[in-house]
């Protein structure tokens, strides 16, 4: 195993489970050390506990972002751990529903559950480290989109709402960021075999006759081109959207 990430330290948020444990699994791998996030303690502690049996070194940190507070909380402890240095962060976290109301239906307070996890919470996390990445002269954020965000999906309203700020987030950081060498990428997933996924019973064969490959992603697929992103192999690779989505998008 090659060691891209050696002597870099990766914060990924939501990586108690599929798609950002696959995430936090693989950047491990190479060599990063992982600082991993979740409500989960159990699923936190034993997702750090395989990570460190692969050799690979990791610590959880307990987190809700629902709240601007518990935010706060993550940035400060992020922050006791590298001293001002972290090198990769992920946004990964998203509200996600299996039976998200109609769209006609939603509340204010509804919109704002999502909108925590899924949007404030990467915005005021780049706003704390993006910064710092700057001053270092190096820094690599790669928000977690979703091809929701890209086009129309029946059904998903608030959802692609929120994946598409993300993805204008992107866009806005790379920009603003390229010549302090941080550099900001956007993974946008099609469907992906998470436990999340799982849920969605018998809608899921739906979902993989409308992908042209017929294949659903692993969340290690995902992962691969996450330490892709990161690495010096894409270091002028930023502001771009990756669909990884089987010919779905055609992105
Ligand atoms: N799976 C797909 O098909 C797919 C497709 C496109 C995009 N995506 C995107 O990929 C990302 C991961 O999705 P996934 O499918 O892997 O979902 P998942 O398995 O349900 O993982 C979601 C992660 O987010 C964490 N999380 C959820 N709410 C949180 C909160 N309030 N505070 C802190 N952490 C919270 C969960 O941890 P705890 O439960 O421990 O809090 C978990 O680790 C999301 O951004 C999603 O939009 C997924």
């Amino acid at each position: 195993m090659t060691q891209r990430l050696a002597h870099r330290t990766a914060l990924v948020t939501g990586s108690t489970s599929g798609i950002g444990r696959g995430v936090a699994e693989a950047m491990a791998a190479e060599g990063a050390h992982v600082l991993l996030t979740g409500r989960s303690v159990e699923r936190g502690e034993a997702a750090v506990a395989a990570i460190v049996e692969a050799g690979g070194s990791a610590e959880f940190i307990a987190a809700d972002m629902t709240s601007d507070a518990a935010i706060a909380n993550l940035i400060a402890r992020v922050r006791e751990r590298t001293g001002g240095r972290l090198d990769i962060l992920v946004n990964n976290a998203a509200y996600l529903t299996a039976t998200p109301p109609a769209f006609a239906e939603v509340t204010g307070h509804q919109l704002d559950e999502v909108l925590a996890v899924s949007v404030k919470a990467p915005l005021l996390l780049s706003a704390a480290f993006v910064p710092e990445m700057a001053a270092n002269g190096h820094g690599v954020v790669i928000n977690m989109g979703s091809v929701n965000g890209l086009t129309g999906v029946t059904g998903s309203a608030v959802y692609s709402t929120s994946k598409a700020a993300v993805h204008g987030l992107t866009r806005a950081l790379a920009t603003e960021f390229a010549a302090s060498g941080v550099r900001v990428t956007t993974i946008a997933p099609g469907p992906t075999e998470t436990e999340f996924v799982a849920t969605l019973g018998d809608r899921l064969n739906a979902i993989r006759s409308v992908i042209p490959s017929g294949r659903l992603n692993t969340p290690a697929q995902i992962g691969a081109a996450a330490v892709f992103l990161a690495s010096d192999d894409a270091i002028n690779i930023t502001g771009v959207t990756l669909a990884i989505d089987g010919g779905l998008t055609g992105h």
